[in-house]
């Protein structure tokens, strides 16, 4: 006999059918309503209970397979196969207070390369697969922007953003708790250009900024080759930072900044809470530290927009730094910062740094938000990261040793392994990357090399067999380490 299940009516807000179906039944079986081995309903009864279509309840059924929560049994009906992973069981991390000088470039720099090879499976670089990317509508605003593109392609823009821009990200990130004017952001050549600057402006060879750990290895990148030093502070692989941990080694160390991600952290994925995220802002005011957020993530999270520390920002000490990389195009290269009392400053910097950014992008981009495009498409892709990251967790959790952990992401699309400790993070890189799987190795996400048993798997591309295929693959890989 199926369990009997109460649905609700089509949502009507633009989410597909099949998709809102699949995320009711999705969180019965999250809650525990629906347990393992239960019967669901069939097509046919699903489909009179629920006022939709065959197609979309056949649709929505295929997506929970995909996602590994339940199973077809022949001549027999759909069964709940397992609960998602909740929850990770991978710890805080506790890592020494000590300074240190980040050495992470020379290992860098082949590792990046592979990142970005497209003859690899491509589970290393957190880049967004092709179909993910709006290309056709960017394409066609580019193409009636013609008269716009043909001025842009002989002028510079000013240093500081497009107004367009300025304008269209403003009114953006007011879901996000900020009130910027458009002046207040400047537009820069991707997050990886805003970082920079906003290091700069705060610090200097030989200073100490505070990190998470672990943390984006484009970070670590920035301030090795600014001669910045590191101290690695504790981070919860859900809740964030440890602000305990925060204030006693402010109390005993001077830091000239910190470098925070409180929206999908890459790579731990985690969002922090609004209490969090108001006390990590109150701490670095007391303490008038400038707090450098990455929100590069912000718009990929599951739920609704989280709000950003820049939201409860009211002396101008967060310098809020994202990007269009992961959400809509990382080829366009445009990002921008909105620095608070350094907006001057980075704009000067800017101005030596690159001069300006591209003119045509940030047109196309603008118009593109301003038409409503960005959040529609945000809307879709989300939903789809979501579902493939808990398809990729569920395929890690079947295929790797037994021992490992996996992290639980609520946005964007990486996910981060904690492997049993026998098995050594950059042998199984290279192993994957002789069988032509790139993936991204733990070491890189510490500037002392921490994580020599982690690592980071991206989703970004459209999930398939192949993806699927070398994700078992590593695993298997794991498990021959993990029995030399
Ligand atoms: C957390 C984080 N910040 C910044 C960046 C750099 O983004 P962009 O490509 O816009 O320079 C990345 C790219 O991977 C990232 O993951």
């Amino acid at each position: 006999m199926p369990v009997s299940i109460k649905m609700t009516q089509p949502a009507g807000d633009g989410t597909a059918a099949y998709q809102s179906l699949a995320d009711e039944i999705r969180e019965l079986i999250e809650a525990g309503t629906l347990r393992v081995g239960d019967r669901i309903p069939s097509i046919r009864r699903l489909r009179q209970q629920s006022s939709r279509s065959i197609s979309t309840v056949l649709h929505a059924y295929q997506v929970l397979e995909g996602m590994g929560l339940i199973e077809a049994r022949p001549q027999s009906g759909y069964y709940v196969k397992r609960r998602p992973s909740a929850g990770s069981t991978i710890a805080c991390s506790d890592p020494s207070s000590t300074p240190r000088a980040v050495n992470v470039l020379d290992r860098l720099t082949r590792i990046n390369r592979e990142m970005c090879d497209p003859a690899l499976v491509p589970l290393g670089g957190a880049h967004p697969g092709k179909p993910m990317l709006p290309m056709r509508q960017l394409l066609r605003l580019e193409r009636t922007l013609g008269r716009v593109a043909r001025r842009g392609a002989d002028w510079y823009e000013f240093p500081a953003g497009a107004l367009e821009l300025q304008q269209a990200i403003a009114s953006h990130y007011i879901d996000a708790g900020c009130t910027f004017a458009p002046e207040d952001i400047v537009v820069t050549c991707g997050a990886q250009e805003a970082l920079v600057l906003c290091l700069r402006a705060v610090a200097k060879a030989g200073d100490v900024v505070g990190v998470e750990s672990p943390t984006y290895f484009g970070v670590l990148q920035a301030m090795e080759s600014l001669s910045i030093r590191a101290v690695e502070l504790p981070t919860h692989p859900q809740h964030g930072l440890d602000l305990d941990r925060l204030r006693r080694t402010l109390a005993r160390q001077k830091l000239k900044a910190l470098i925070v991600s409180t929206n999908a952290q890459n790579p731990l994925g985690f969002v922090t809470s609004d209490e969090h995220k108001r006390e990590l802002t109150r701490i670095i005011t007391r303490q008038r530290l400038p707090l450098i957020e990455d929100d590069v993530y912000g718009d990929l999270t599951h739920g609704p927009r989280p709000r950003t520390c820049k939201a409860y920002d009211e002396e101008g000490l967060v310098m809020l730094c994202s990007s269009f990389s992961k959400s809509l195009a990382p080829g366009m290269r445009i990002g921008w910062c909105a620095p608070g009392r350094w907006r001057e400053q980075i704009e000067r910097l800017k101005f030596s740094s690159t001069i300006a950014s591209h003119t045509i992008a940030q047109q196309v981009i603008a118009a593109y938000i301003k038409q409503g495009g960005y959040v529609r498409h945000l809307r879709k892709i989300t939903r789809i990261y979501e579902q493939q990251l808990c398809t990729a967790s569920n395929t890690v959790l079947e295929s790797f040793p037994a021992g490992t952990n996996v992290a639980h992401p609520v946005g964007g699309f990486v996910l981060w392994i904690e492997l049993p400790r026998t098995i050594d993070a950059m042998a199984l890189y290279e192993r994957s990357a002789a069988a032509g799987i790139s993936i991204a190795p733990g070491p890189i996400f510490s500037p002392s090399g921490r994580y020599q048993h982690h690592i980071r798997l991206s989703i970004g591309h459209p999930w398939s067999p192949t993806l699927a295929a070398g994700i078992r693959r590593v695993g298997e890989l794991a498990k021959e380490l993990s029995v030399r």
